[in-house]
């Protein structure tokens, strides 16, 4: 696997690559990488000549000090993992690199942005556009691969390839998930014992309310799924909305939608998770 620092040396490397007509697959990633990870790296190189991964720890897009501080950094196992999946290219910059100088440019991705994690992590979508944007254009890719873990982040990411015209196809992966139903998220190594036991009923009750739908309304399955969670005394719901998954628009009717999904975000201790489900109707 190459491995490169610079945006010149990446761009030198992907040069030869589609010199010779090779297809550049791209999954950007910010490290402490599991199962999840690598199965974007997996899709993308089933779908393309050749697969560059970056591991960046974005920091314009933390809106919390001390969750930057805390974000897990394990780069001697990122590299073997990565390797042993087969990836091609790591690309692996520094913040000097990315942002020689700082970044002063506001996005505007209308609703999209402003629900849900946009709500309780103002200036978030800003700072992942500001950093997706950036590697778009260093790495020049025909596909990019994002996990539908983060489903808001996958609805931002397509509206900045529209607003700026990118020549980039967005592709959308399956959640991947502990044996207990967790989502694997690098932030679940934060997780205490105690906490590790109780996380999994977060994916277990969204998965227990699918069977509420059609016949119960949209406000009662939200309550059931926030009042679930809230009696766990280690968990606390910051959100649950259940949205159209093409405008991010909260539902109130299982009629008004194709595509109705729940989103949630809930606090396991001081640990931030979240989670998704897509309800049939
Ligand atoms: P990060 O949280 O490292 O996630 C990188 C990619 O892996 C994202 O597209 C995310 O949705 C996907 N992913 C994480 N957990 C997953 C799981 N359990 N199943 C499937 N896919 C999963 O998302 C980011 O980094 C950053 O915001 C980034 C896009 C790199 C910009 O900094």
């Amino acid at each position: 696997m190459e491995i490169v620092n610079s945006v010149k040396d990446l761009k030198n490397y992907l040069a030869k690559e589609k010199l010779h007509g090779q297809r550049i697959g791209f999954v950007p990633t910010m490290g402490a990488l599991h199962e999840g990870h690598l199965s974007l790296v997996r899709h993308c190189l089933a779908e393309n000549d050749i697969c560059v991964t970056s591991i960046f720890v974005n920091p314009t897009q933390f809106n919390d000090k001390n969750d930057l501080d805390a974000y897990p950094r394990t780069p001697e196992k990122d590299c073997l993992l990565l390797e042993s999946a087969g990836c091609h290219c790591l690309f692996a910059p520094s913040g000097e690199e990315m942002y020689p100088e700082p970044d002063t440019r506001v996005f505007d991705f209308g609703l999209i942005g402003k629900v849900m994690e946009g709500r309780y992590r103002p200036g978030h979508f800003n700072g992942v556009a500001q950093i997706v944007s950036k590697l778009f254009e260093a790495v020049g890719a025909d596909r990019a691969y994002f996990g539908e873990k983060d489903f808001q982040q996958i609805a931002v990411i397509r509206e900045m390839v529209r607003q700026m015209d990118m020549p980039v196809q967005i592709v959308a992966c399956p959640i991947l998930r502990e044996a207990d139903g967790l989502a694997m998220s690098s932030r679940n190594q934060r997780l205490t014992g105690e906490q590790r036991q109780k996380a999994p009923l977060i994916a277990q009750t969204l998965k227990e309310s699918l069977n509420f739908v059609p016949d119960k309304t949209v406000q009662e399955v939200r309550d059931f799924v926030v009042h679930r969670l809230n009696s766990e005394a280690l968990l606390s719901v910051e959100y649950f909305e259940i949205v159209d998954g093409y405008t991010l628009m909260p539902v109130d009717n299982w009629r008004e939608t194709t595509y109705p999904v729940g989103c949630i975000a809930v606090f396991c201790g001081k640990v931030r998770l979240i989670d998704n489900i897509m309800y049939k109707n």
